[in-house]
């Protein structure tokens, strides 16, 4: 299961990226916004700390000639690996097609049910993003709806992948991992939750303890 970081914030961004092997950044207008910078100067500063790592970036346009103009405009000035998002609207859906013919990196976003993830799939997306939190916020059972996606996915052979995305605790994130999605997308402070337990702190604490009792401060195996 890849991982992937919800976010447009360059120190989180640097961070997780420093300590995980992270598949790739996913971005929305609303994250966007949040850090308050020109876009695509924040787009590049994206790309020049994860590389050549997946960035997803959504269009803004709601019309399927505007979801074309924004694509367009996003290729041309973010190299390296890139997927446009693109909700599964009436007008998404039809962007999906022709920028498929065209070559873009597609990922189908905003959807709540197993059938949207289905024609977007057909439509060509290379990965669907179920919003497992904001499904749960209506009693849908989120985790439930990325069951479904995979289950059709791999039933009708679709090489499509879910990346599940809108995630507000661990157990969550837990669960699509369980109903096999193939990715994940998290916010820093859920993909930090999901790596630290204090008990390992506490275990090496305390390996580091009986060690330098016996071996003296400061000892590491590379200068015994
Ligand atoms: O990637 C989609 C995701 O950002 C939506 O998450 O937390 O706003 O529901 P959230």
């Amino acid at each position: 299961m890849l991982y992937m970081l919800d976010s447009a914030n360059i120190e989180e961004i640097r961070k997780a990226c420093d300590v995980f092997p992270l598949a790739g950044v996913t971005t929305n207008p609303s994250i966007i916004t949040r850090e308050k910078k020109d876009f695509f100067s924040l787009l590049k500063e994206i790309r020049s700390v994860i590389g050549n790592k997946m960035m997803h970036v959504q269009v803004l346009g709601t019309t399927t000639e505007d979801m074309l103009k924004d694509a367009a405009s996003i290729r041309e000035k973010v190299d390296g690996s890139l997927f446009i998002k693109i909700p599964v609207s009436d007008a998404g859906y039809k962007a999906m097609q022709i920028l498929k013919k065209d070559g873009f990196g597609i990922t189908a976003t905003a959807i709540y049910t197993p059938q949207q993830a289905l024609i977007a799939a057909n439509c060509g997306a290379d990965f669907t993003a179920p919003y497992v939190n904001r499904i749960d916020n209506i009693s849908g059972m989120g985790v439930n709806v990325v069951s479904m996606i995979t289950d059709l996915f791999n039933l009708h052979g679709l090489s499509t992948r879910v990346l599940a995305a809108s995630f507000k605790n661990v157990q969550q994130v837990h669960e699509v991992a369980l109903a096999g999605t193939h990715s994940v997308t998290v916010g820093a402070d859920i993909l930090w939750k999901l790596a630290r337990h204090p008990l390992t702190d506490m275990s090496v604490e305390q390996f580091t303890k009986d060690w330098n009792a016996q071996y003296g401060e400061g000892k590491c195996i590379y200068n015994m």
